[in-house]
C-alpha cells in the first residue's frame, strides 16, 4: 500500500515536470520588453501553460507586461482585446504561446558582428 501511494506521488512529480513551462515575467516595463534572465519565472505546474505577452501604446511610449498565463485565460484575454490591437496610441495587443520563453524578444535572429557594424553607421539600433 506504501509502496502503491510512493509510486503514485512520483508519477505526479514526473508529470509535473513535463508540464512545466518557463515564461519572461513583468509588470508594465516602460520601452524594455523584459527578454533578459533576470526576468525568466518558472509557471506553475499543470495551471499555467501558456507566456503571456501584452504591448500597451501609451503617450510615453511602449509598455510591456508579460507572465505565465493558464491557455483558457490568455486565448480569452487575447481574443477581447484583438479589437484594441490597432498599433496606434491607446492600442493593446495580448498575445499567447505554449512554447519554453516564447514571450521573449520579438524576433531572434542572429546577426553577424560586420552586419551590426554596418546597421549601426547607417544609424539604426536593432
Ligand atoms: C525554476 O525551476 C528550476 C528547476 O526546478 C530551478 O533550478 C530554478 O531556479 C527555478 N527558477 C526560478 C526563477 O524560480
Amino acid at each position: 500500500m506504501r509502496l502503491l501511494v510512493f509510486a503514485t506521488l512520483l508519477g505526479v512529480l514526473l508529470d509535473a515536470d513535463a508540464l512545466q513551462i518557463q515564461c519572461y515575467q513583468c509588470e508594465e516595463m516602460k520601452h524594455n520588453d523584459c527578454s533578459t534572465p533576470e526576468y525568466i519565472v518558472n509557471c506553475t505546474v499543470n495551471v499555467q501553460d501558456m507566456c503571456q505577452k501584452e504591448v500597451l501604446v501609451k503617450p510615453d511610449g511602449i509598455h510591456y507586461r508579460k507572465s505565465c498565463a493558464s491557455s483558457g485565460a490568455c486565448l480569452i484575454a487575447s481574443s477581447g482585446y484583438q479589437q484594441f490591437c490597432t498599433g496606434r496610441l491607446n492600442s493593446v495587443c495580448i498575445s499567447c504561446c505554449n512554447t519554453p520563453l516564447c514571450n521573449g524578444p520579438k524576433r531572434k535572429r542572429p546577426v553577424p558582428s560586420a552586419a551590426t557594424a554596418n546597421l549601426q553607421t547607417d544609424g539604426i539600433r536593432l
